[in-house]
């Protein structure tokens, strides 16, 4: 017998959209994920579900994520991921072009999917495409059972529960927290991570939970923000390193719900077009985590501030050079760069939330928008 879910039947909680919801649910549904799949003495990571396909995923050659949306997003952090800690150079590809390609897989190649309800129908009729050829191909699925974990060799879920809200919340972080299992996983392996690395980074995934929390705390903080800047029409994000597809996708979550035009590029990008566009009504969602490009974020900042943009930075708790010189500051716990886009993105989304409430739109049921795009 068909059980039909209706949005009504599920339950919202003491929030008033499940967009909400599901951003608050977010230090659990991490914990969810990684959750009976790190040793006791947190030493080591087991994914159970790509076992039998180890020892192909430990020669594998390369990787290519295939993705749409936001899961193509997490895709993005998935390469950066891999290419530091396990030293495998990986592709990035949007499911939609890659299945209309004629790319070149070979027996060493190792494809993943990543897809919350693992019924993309681009991102399928792309591992149909690689089901030709002989590479390995994985599914990062949050649905149980779904087309995509179906028809994958094998694969990792995400353990988000179910998603209701249009805009991607708690899956991507979900995704993340999966890529950055096998990245470690696969590093370790590989032994591009010595042991002590490889625990010390378990131990900065567990700890993320928690510093999620902090970050909700100051959620009317961000609030205040999304007051002062909902009627602009147009929003630029920047961030680099593994920060810059946490902007792509903090742009992707104000367009999807707010309808207010937002692009993400990498900060020095800036330079070569977007630049021209910033005046003084022009926010710049500017992402400056404490790691490697900290000193060449506060430089993107000041090439902002120098042509009147409005500067709204997520920055490190202790920060003192970029308050200075930002508009507005938000901040996150001290964490290691591995795990910063699991932290820096929560900010955006809270942002957006606030941003579209305010001016009425309908948050879990954007326009034009499907949870989920069965048909090309
Ligand atoms: C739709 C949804 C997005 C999602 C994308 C990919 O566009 O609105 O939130 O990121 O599909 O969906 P998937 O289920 O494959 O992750």
């Amino acid at each position: 017998k068909k059980i039909s879910l209706s949005i009504d039947h599920i339950d919202k909680g003491d929030y008033e959209h499940f967009m909400l919801k599901e951003i608050h649910e977010q230090p659990v549904t991490i914990q969810d994920t990684f959750r009976g799949r790190i040793s006791m003495d947190e030493s080591k990571i087991f994914l159970g579900g790509i076992l039998d396909v180890m020892p192909q995923l430990i020669k594998a050659r390369r990787i290519i994520i295939v993705a749409c949306g936001t899961s193509w997003h997490a895709g993005l952090v998935g390469e950066y991921l891999f290419e530091q800690y396990a030293r495998i150079p990986v592709e990035v590809e949007y499911a939609s072009e890659f299945r209309y390609r004629d790319p070149i897989l070979e027996k060493d190649d190792l494809v993943i999917a990543i897809s919350q309800s693992g019924e993309t129908a681009d991102t399928l009729a792309a591992i149909r495409k690689v089901r030709e050829t002989d590479a390995t191909i994985l599914g990062i699925c949050n649905v149980a059972g779904s087309s995509i974990s179906r028809e994958t060799d094998a694969g990792v879920y995400t353990h988000a529960g179910i998603e209701i809200g249009v805009a991607s919340t708690k899956a991507f972080t979900s995704q993340i927290t999966v890529l950055t299992m096998m990245a470690l996983l696969l590093g370790s392996k590989r032994q591009a991570l010595s042991a002590s690395e490889y625990k010390h980074l378990i131990k900065e995934l567990i700890q993320v939970p928690k510093k999620i929390e902090e970050i909700l705390k100051e959620e009317h903080k961000i609030a205040e923000i999304a007051a002062v800047y909902k009627d602009v029409s147009n929003a630029l994000y920047m961030g680099r390193g593994l920060l810059f597809p946490v902007a792509l996708e903090g742009a992707l979550k104000l367009k999807e719900i707010s309808y207010i035009h937002a692009e993400g590029y990498p900060a020095a990008e800036m330079k070569h077009g977007p630049i021209a566009l910033i005046d003084e009504n022009m926010p710049v969602l500017a992402l400056a985590a404490n790691d490697e490009s900290y000193e060449k974020m506060v430089s993107n900042i000041q090439e902002v501030k120098a042509r009147k943009g409005k500067v709204i930075a997520v920055v490190t708790k202790g920060d003192k050079i970029i308050r200075k010189m930002a508009d507005h500051i938000i901040e996150i716990p001290d964490c290691h760069e591995a795990v910063s886009p699991l932290l820096a993105v929560i900010p955006l989304q809270i942002l957006s939330y606030h941003i579209a409430l305010m001016r009425g739109c309908n948050v879990d049921q954007p326009r034009n928008l499907a949870k989920s795009v069965t048909v090309e």
